[in-house]
């Protein structure tokens, strides 16, 4: 009965991890580029961020930018879990993108979106919430992210 009931729970848990997964932006076509973790619950950008560049986006970030249109990148955002080693990725909250486009004129030529787990994207105020903060990287295209050695 106990066995059952385990095969159950797993099955199920793997139901919906791939339900996650297929609700997810892809990264297939992505590299790894940098991650940041943020411990300050207080921050808008709290947690842990991975992230992710197209081969357009890459090939533009090994020279510092400016990236043409096309390039993307992509942040996966995880809770920030402190375990016995250190911080570590917890749940998914959210997928990040900058995808460079001219007609996002008011937010450097980057239209900044996210999405959340289940798949949807919520409207937001990308010039406060997004783009304020990239300003600081005016220098390399709004890019923070620096090609990795
Ligand atoms: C408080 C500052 C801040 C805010 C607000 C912020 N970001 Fe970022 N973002 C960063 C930093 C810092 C990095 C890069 C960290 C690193 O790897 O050096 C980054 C990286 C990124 C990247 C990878 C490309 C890059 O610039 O390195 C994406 C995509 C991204 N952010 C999207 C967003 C989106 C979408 C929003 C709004 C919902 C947002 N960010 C809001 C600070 C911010």
């Amino acid at each position: 009965m106990k066995r059952i009931f385990v095969a159950a729970t797993l099955a199920a848990s793997l139901v919906a991890t791939a339900a996650v997964a297929a609700t997810l932006p892809s990264l297939a076509r992505f590299s790894y580029v940098g991650s940041l973790t943020v411990t300050d619950k207080s921050s808008p950008i709290a947690g842990v961020h991975h992230f992710y560049a197209n081969a357009a986006a890459k090939k533009a970030l090994s020279k510092g930018g400016p990236f043409p249109v096309g390039a993307e990148f992509r942040g996966r955002l995880y809770e920030a879990e402190q375990n016995e080693f250190g911080v570590v990725a917890g749940k998914i909250k959210l997928t990040t993108v900058m995808k460079k486009d001219p007609a996002a004129a008011d937010t450097g030529g980057w239209a900044f979106s996210v999405v959340t787990p289940d798949g949807k994207s919520p409207k937001l105020d990308v010039k406060t919430a997004c783009f304020q903060c990239h300003q600081k990287a005016q220098a390399t295209d709004f890019v923070f992210s620096k090609a990795l050695p």
